[in-house]
């Protein structure tokens, strides 16, 4: 820095006065954008290189670049670096510690880019490797569920709807039904990843660059599908990782979902499975008490995930194109989402495999609550009644069995014919669990076959 200069940032020229104390604390980002030093760095390269390799810098220059470079990155990895809040954030003062190290000739590396077209860079490279790994961990999460599945298509349970007994299922098909809207979640995050996998560099500050910079280069080097087809577009928006919180408040929504189940499930009423005590807490007063902390945290922590897709929304609505510094606001809640959803995915990862059920439960549940009833409509449908007529015959039979204390199936002959002449001998059979289960023998059904189909289906997914 020259001697005359009044402060020592890198944009300094045109300012007569220090930067505010209080401001220059209020408009740093280093605590928290120093994360994207490897992709900072990264991104800097393949500047770099492209400038050396289209003749903007010499070859000498660019290897002299890239080596520093490789150096300050060595130096953060091992926990060598200062960071400095006086020189704002993760570009600055990578940029400043490079030209602390190789001189002048680091000052060329920002020629013909801006800070605006490298963060939007770094942010891009950091959430698609991200994504990459948090795909993965939804994939371990599926696995979970699909192994488990594997050993219960042929345990019972009750199939519910406004949680009221509803139909026999098997556990296995609820289990499956949780792989489904992972795949979908998983899915969303290979999509959005193609939105994500655009680059910026070669936009600059806004309008592009004098300089004859080849963006097909830089966007090859980082392993980018293409450059950004408008600068303007390129250093200013942030849908895609609002994109990405909003497919990963969906992970949460499901997450949650299946938190919810496994909370009621481990109580006393239900008690229809068991999760192992390295998952669970206990209580400082109540010596009883296993509590299921770990679906409880995930089901809590979905809020908060939600509430960054919404601060994201807002931060972008009401900005003039193109980049404003509101996009500083855009890291804490991309990085505090990415960290939530991979540690409950984490969670999951590890609880679902130690899942035990509780087969005799469950099959108890399912034979209150007149589960078969829509069997026994079926089986008069069958028997040639309307479906509608149907329904009201056997409404008036279970009506009975509530007075009486009998599910449809401990009723004799006699008492079933009261309801419907239809009725004979061969009605036990629909009216067992087991009968309504193997009974919706379809795609998507619950029958063991078609759930045994599904799992082998899952299972060609993975590889
Ligand atoms: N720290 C800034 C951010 O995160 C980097 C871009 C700054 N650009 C600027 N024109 N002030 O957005």
């Amino acid at each position: 820095m020259s001697q005359d200069k009044q402060t020592d940032k890198p944009w300094g020229g045109r300012f007569s006065e220090p930067t505010d104390a209080f401001v220059e604390r209020f408009t740093a980002s280093v605590s928290f954008d120093q994360r994207l030093y490897q992709v900072d760095i990264a991104g800097s390269i393949a500047h770099a290189t492209m400038l050396g390799n289209t003749g903007i810098l010499s070859k000498e220059e660019a290897t002299q670049i890239v080596k520093g470079l490789e150096a300050i990155r060595d130096e953060i990895t091992s926990g060598d670096f200062e960071w400095s809040i006086s020189l704002e954030d993760v570009h600055m003062n990578i940029e400043s510690a490079l030209i602390a190290k190789i001189g002048d000739v680091g000052k060329k590396l920002h020629t013909g880019r801006s800070r605006n077209d490298q963060v939007a860079t770094d942010i891009r490279l950091y959430l698609r490797s991200e994504i990459d790994s948090l795909s993965e961990a939804i994939r371990q999460v599926q696995k979970g569920i699909v192994n488990l599945a594997e050993n219960e298509t042929e345990t019972i349970m009750p199939g519910f709807t406004h949680l009221q007994t509803a139909q026999p299922i098997s556990f296995a098909h609820h289990l499956m039904a949780w792989y489904e809207m992972l795949q979908r979640d998983y899915e969303r995050m290979q999509d959005c990843r193609k939105r994500v996998n655009i680059c910026p560099l070669g936009a600059a500050a806004l309008a592009g660059t004098a300089f004859p910079v080849d963006r097909h280069m830089t966007a090859e080097l980082l392993g980018f599908d293409k450059p950004a087809a408008n600068s303007l577009d390129a250093v200013s928006d942030r849908d895609f990782a609002i994109e990405f919180c909003a497919a990963a408040s969906l992970v949460m929504t499901h997450l949650s979902r299946i938190s919810e189940e496994l909370v009621i499930w481990t109580s006393a009423q239900f008690d229809f499975i068991e999760l192992p005590d390295r998952f669970c807490t206990g209580s400082s007063i109540m010596p009883q008490k296993k509590n299921p902390d770990v679906p409880e945290l995930v089901r809590g922590k979905t809020g908060r995930v939600y509430g960054h897709l919404v601060s994201l929304l807002t931060l972008m609505k009401a900005q003039p194109l193109a980049y404003n510094k509101d996009n500083q606001e855009d890291k804490e809640p991309l990085f505090d989402t990415l960290d939530t959803v991979n540690d409950c995915l984490k969670a999951f990862a590890n609880m679902i495999p130690a899942i035990k059920s509780k087969g005799c439960n469950m099959r108890d549940a399912a034979l209150k609550g007149f589960s078969t009833a829509t069997d026994l409509a079926d089986y008069l449908v069958r028997k040639g009644t309307a479906f509608r007529d149907a329904h009201e015959v056997v409404g008036k039979a279970v009506a009975f069995g509530i007075i009486e204390g009998k599910d449809l199936s401990e009723m004799t002959l006699a008492e079933l014919q009261n309801f419907s002449s239809d009725i004979e001998d061969d009605v036990f059979a629909v009216l067992t669990v087991e009968g309504s289960l193997a009974a919706r023998n379809h795609i998507g059904g619950t029958a063991s076959e078609q759930v045994s189909q599904a799992i082998a289906t899952a299972k060609k997914n993975f590889k």
